[in-house]
């Protein structure tokens, strides 16, 4: 048997696919098409291992994923390909529609035709806490049945995707099991976003940026927490449910780029004795900027005894140290196509 993972190539699809080859020999297919997110350097320690094989395609593709699903006799999907950043679906939402809504529709109906000829398979969707919206200061954090409220053209196309998932479990009976993530940090995170965007920054001498206030909160979790609660959710989460998967680590913007800034100091410190967090500056805030996220997880910790191994200062250790060890790796993600954004996005 077989795992086929979509979107292995990216940030969390690649933790993801490290951890599953770290934890079994079950072979496991990676179907990514590379887009600009997608760097086959995040897997090059292991694509010569015999249990790993990559597939370049188009989750969209309807005839090229059913025939990997049948050649493999694949036993699970898990679904990570997206589109997946904000600032980007709010400069151009099309494409987060074909590959989050049309994408997983074509990959929804390729797994239906697989699972009605072998029935032993689950449709794993990797969703986020975005399409539950923005909190208010005091709101209880979010549950599995918090009502959907996207903002952003990215959380409405993954809020439309979750809910075509729901559908083929209702309707067809697809085995189908849905988690949403709180937002993810550790290595192979491409500087687009915060996290890696204010190491990258820091380090080159940047300014680091800041939406309005700095004050919106986010629930940040350690990117291999999540591939553990994944592998979890796969092996014994009952089919129809939807799982929360949250660090239970909620922090200010301006706390992370605090707290970041302080690591590099410590780490890297600059040879004039100034410190990083001098290069904060509050830009332009995002449009529609949700406020607040926070996750329960309380549902995948009593049913699947899953919690979090990182707390956030321990996980953004481990962040800002693989950061400064693998400067090469940043150096080959923040070319043309990276500084062209970066140029459009903060002038
Ligand atoms: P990412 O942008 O780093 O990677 C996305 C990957 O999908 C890339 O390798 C890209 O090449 C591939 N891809 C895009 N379109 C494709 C297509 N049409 N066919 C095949 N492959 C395609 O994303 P990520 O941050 O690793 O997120 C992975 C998933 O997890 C997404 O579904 C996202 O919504 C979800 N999620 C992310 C976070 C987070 O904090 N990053 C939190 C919760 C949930
Ligand atoms: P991001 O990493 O893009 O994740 P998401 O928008 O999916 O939560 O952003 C995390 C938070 O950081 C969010 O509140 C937006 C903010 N942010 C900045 O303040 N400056 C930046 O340059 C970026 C990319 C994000």
């Amino acid at each position: 048997m077989t795992i086929l993972v979509t979107g292995g190539a990216g940030f969390i699809g690649s933790n993801f696919i490290h951890e599953w080859l770290a934890h079994g020999d079950e072979p496991v297919i990676n179907l990514d098409k590379l887009t600009y997110a997608g760097n086959l350097d995040n897997l090059r320690d292991i694509e010569d291992t015999p249990s790993y094989i990559f597939a370049h395609g188009d989750i969209a593709d309807y005839s090229q994923v059913s025939a990997w699903l049948a050649n493999f006799d694949v036993r699970a999907i898990v679904h990570f390909a997206a589109e997946s950043h904000v600032d980007r679906s709010i400069d151009g939402p099309l494409s987060f529609v074909e590959t989050n809504v049309v994408g997983t529709t074509h990959l929804l109906q390729a797994a239906l035709e697989h699972w009605r000829k072998h029935h032993n398979f689950r449709f794993l969707h990797v969703s986020t806490d975005e399409v539950f919206g923005s909190l208010e200061p005091d709101d209880p954090a979010f549950v599995e049945s918090s009502p959907y409220r996207p903002n952003s053209p990215y959380a409405a196309s993954k809020a439309a995707s979750d809910h075509l998932v729901r559908a083929y479990g209702e309707t067809y009976g697809l085995p189908v099991l849905t988690t949403h993530c709180s937002n993810n940090y550790g290595p192979y995170h491409f500087p687009e976003k915060l996290i890696p965007l204010l190491i990258h920054n820091a380090t080159t001498g940047k300014d680091l940026p800041l939406y309005g206030d700095g004050q919106q909160v986010r629930d940040w979790l350690y990117v291999a927490d999540h591939c553990r609660a994944l592998r979890m959710v796969l092996a014994n989460g009952r089919p129809g449910e939807t799982y929360n998967i949250g660090g239970n680590a909620e922090r200010k913007n301006i706390d992370v780029a605090r707290t970041v800034c302080a690591m590099l100091d410590d780490y890297l410190p600059l040879l004039d004795g100034r410190s990083y967090s001098d290069q904060i500056v509050l830009v332009r805030d995002r449009p529609g900027h949700d406020r607040r996220y926070a996750i329960n997880a309380s549902k995948l910790r009593t049913e699947l005894g899953w919690k979090p191994l990182e707390t956030f200062e321990s996980g953004i250790a481990k962040t800002v140290q693989w950061y400064i060890e693998h400067r090469e790796w940043t150096a080959a993600v923040t070319g043309g196509s990276y500084r062209d954004w970066v140029a459009r996005q903060y002038t």
